[in-house]
């Protein structure tokens, strides 16, 4: 056996998380690729067979009171708060990350002008999954306000009076870097501007702590490490003391104070609620909410330091069994700057990932040179780590 292999026997063995992949539905396939569709949770079938033949199929409209659909995005919204370090009462789930993206910036820039005037320009982070900076073009220009990209260690040399407010990601989803929230967040707040997170790539993998850094508004999707199914709605959080500032661009009839009101003025909802919009997606809102049980009984801390430990031992299994040179990491190597995924570049990166998932390893390509692999703590093992290294090893040779 060589020396990897008994390593990651050894790491497994140790693995104080080793029993919740038996609580997900998969296969002999080594799957990285949980930081773009999460595994499916083995409790979700059954939850869903009961919402669609009873709660659907027998109480019909009844449901919306007895099977607790009307609350479901507010009490779903209270299972992710612990995982991202908020109180309860914070996060509402429903849309999807880019809506939520456009709602919370609107409303940052909206808040920022309440300081007074001069607040038009927006910052995004230019090395941002796409979708968060068209909706931040198209924000900056319903809001009046100019939009500069800049990388997220260029904001605080660049924050000034006129910054409204700041659109960055927690980790980035192509390199995996982990931003530094706290720092930031602090920066944008010393220049009298709005910060708002994306979270896609961390919320579900490491500690987040919300409230303790102090965060304005921050978004994420649940189809990642909180393994929600494909298209499983999204989070909004708005910090509890911006909750009654919270002014809504898409103010739609389920964040009224009195939904079934029907009248002709608007008057927003108090909370959490506010930022809905319509009818909430309720099948794939009630599998996520069964997706959720996983969480039980877990810690944050132990997820993130069998992460660490995941990231840290593929690099090693890659540079003991890939020749020197075949591959380059664009993740960084400190720990306080890596999330949960490692980034290799290669020639011919989007060739390698097919041939890889022939071979049972599942990552994925991000053009145009990147072999992305993201690792779950909740299912992903060691011996999975060493095998894909390996698989990756054969495949360059
Ligand atoms: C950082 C980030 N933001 C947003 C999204 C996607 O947003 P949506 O849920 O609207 O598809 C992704 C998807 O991978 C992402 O990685």
């Amino acid at each position: 056996m060589s020396e990897t292999s008994s390593r990651a026997r050894e790491l497994d063995a140790a693995d104080e998380l080793a029993a919740v992949r038996a609580k997900f539905v998969l296969d002999s396939v080594v799957y990285l690729d949980g930081n773009s569709l999460g595994a499916l949770p083995a409790a979700v079938p059954g939850r869903m067979e009961d919402v669609v033949r009873r709660q659907w199929g027998s109480l019909r409209i009844r449901s919306w009171e007895e099977s607790g659909w009307w609350t479901a995005p507010e009490r779903i919204g209270d299972r992710i708060a612990p995982l991202v370090g908020a109180a309860p009462g914070q996060i509402v789930v429903g849309d999807s990350t880019s809506v939520n993206v456009f709602k919370a910036l609107v409303a940052a820039v909206r808040l920022a002008a309440e300081g007074g005037p001069g607040r038009d320009e927006i910052l995004v982070d230019a090395t941002t999954f796409p979708t968060d900076g068209y909706i931040a073009g198209s924000a900056a220009r319903m809001t009046g306000c100019t939009l500069r990209p800049v990388t997220p260690a260029e904001v605080p040399g660049v924050l000034t009076g006129r910054t409204a407010a700041v659109l960055l990601n927690h980790v980035d989803y192509r390199t995996g870097r982990l931003h530094d929230l706290p720092g930031l967040t602090a920066a944008v707040h010393a220049a009298g501007a709005v910060a708002v997170w994306d979270l896609c790539h961390s919320a579900g993998a490491l500690p987040v702590g919300l409230d303790e850094h102090g965060v304005d508004l921050a978004v994420g999707c649940t189809y990642k490490y909180l393994n929600g199914g494909p298209g499983a709605p999204a989070y909004l959080y708005v910090r509890r003391d911006l909750q009654d500032r919270f002014d809504s661009p898409l103010p739609g009839w389920n964040s009224h104070a009195e939904p079934f009101g029907m009248r002709t003025e608007y008057t927003p909802a108090t909370g959490a609620p506010r930022g809905r919009v319509g009818t909430p997606d309720i099948l794939s809102m009630l599998a996520l909410e069964a997706a959720l049980e996983v969480w039980d009984g877990i810690s944050i801390d132990a997820v993130r330091a069998k992460s660490l430990a995941l990231t840290d031992f593929f690099l090693e299994c890659v540079a003991a069994h890939v020749p020197e040179g075949a591959v380059e990491s664009l993740s960084p190597k400190a720990h306080a700057e890596r999330g949960s995924q490692v980034a290799l570049r290669c020639p011919d990166a989007g060739d390698v990932m097919k041939r890889l998932i022939e071979n049972g390893v599942v990552g994925d390509f991000r053009p145009p040179d990147v072999l992305r692999f993201g690792f779950t703590p909740l299912y992903v093992g060691f011996a999975d780590v060493e095998r894909a290294a390996r698989v990756l090893a054969e495949t360059l040779a």
